[in-house]
């Protein structure tokens, strides 16, 4: 699972308006959560869930939203199908891996080299987005077993190679990969949202050394208040 912020939505939705993108597709649905928001944005939203029992729960939580097809599946036996199905270019979240809990995939963890290989196969160019990128930049945490796990070298290498290589980046915990006519849009984004966390961190810095020098001056004024009290209270004695 992501770590708290989820999908890079506000580029998601710039890629979706810039091209006209109508579908947003995911596997791993978990609580249908990414869906939901999805489905205000796009026309059509199909998320794919390997637990039986997760994919109706979400289906259930989910069922006034009926731009959302929930399909029950590994990804690996149902993405081809769906993706020769989609009429054109999607956002794709691929979000589907072994998370603990009630969550698919203990003893076969991670399917993205499938997914990706099937998505670069189709006629369509699609965006791609790959949460918990942490987890292939190096071993995912025990009790995860990494040797399930495609390395971060594996992971560029299926998003790059062959005829129509994308552009990849990560970003907040995502990997990003579009075709090169997106490249500039997408960099400008990241490029945005690394000049704000820079200037919020030069701004953290900036403040840091005037709270601590307040703070020593005001224990200077303590102790200088203190001393004087002790003095005139001795004074009194
Ligand atoms: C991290 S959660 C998904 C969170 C969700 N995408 C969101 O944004 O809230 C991963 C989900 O992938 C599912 N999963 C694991 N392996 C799968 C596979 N091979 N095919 C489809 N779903 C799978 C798990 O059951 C789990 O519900």
């Amino acid at each position: 699972m992501g770590l708290p912020g989820g999908p890079p939505k506000a580029l998601m939705l710039a890629l979706r308006h810039a091209y006209s993108v109508e579908r947003f597709l995911e596997t791993g649905t978990f609580s249908g959560s990414t869906a939901a928001w999805a489905a205000a944005h796009f026309s059509e939203v199909i998320t794919i869930e390997a637990s039986p029992e997760l994919c109706r729960a979400a289906a259930e939580r989910h069922r006034e939203l009926a731009q959302i097809r929930f399909v029950e599946g590994d990804s690996r036996a149902v993405l081809e199908g769906i993706v020769a199905s989609l009429g054109g270019p999607a956002i794709v979240w691929l979000d589907s891996h072994w998370s603990g809990g009630a969550t698919y995939g203990e003893g076969d963890e991670c399917p993205l080299l499938h997914e990706v290989a099937t998505l670069r196969s189709a006629p369509a160019e699609h965006f791609i987005f790959i949460d918990d990128a942490r987890l292939f930049l190096s071993p995912p945490p025990r009790p995860h077993d990494m040797r399930q796990w495609p390395t971060l070298a594996q992971v560029v290498a299926a998003l790059t190679q062959g005829s129509r290589p994308l552009e990849v980046l990560v970003l907040d915990d995502a990997f990003i990969a579009v075709p090169a006519a997106a490249k500039q849009l997408v960099w400008e984004h990241a490029q945005e949202a690394a000049t704000r966390d820079w200037d919020e961190l030069q701004r953290a810095r900036l403040e840091s050394p005037a709270q601590h020098s307040t703070a020593k001056r005001l224990s200077a004024l303590a102790r200088d208040l203190s001393k004087r009290l002790f003095n005139a209270s001795a004074v009194g004695k």
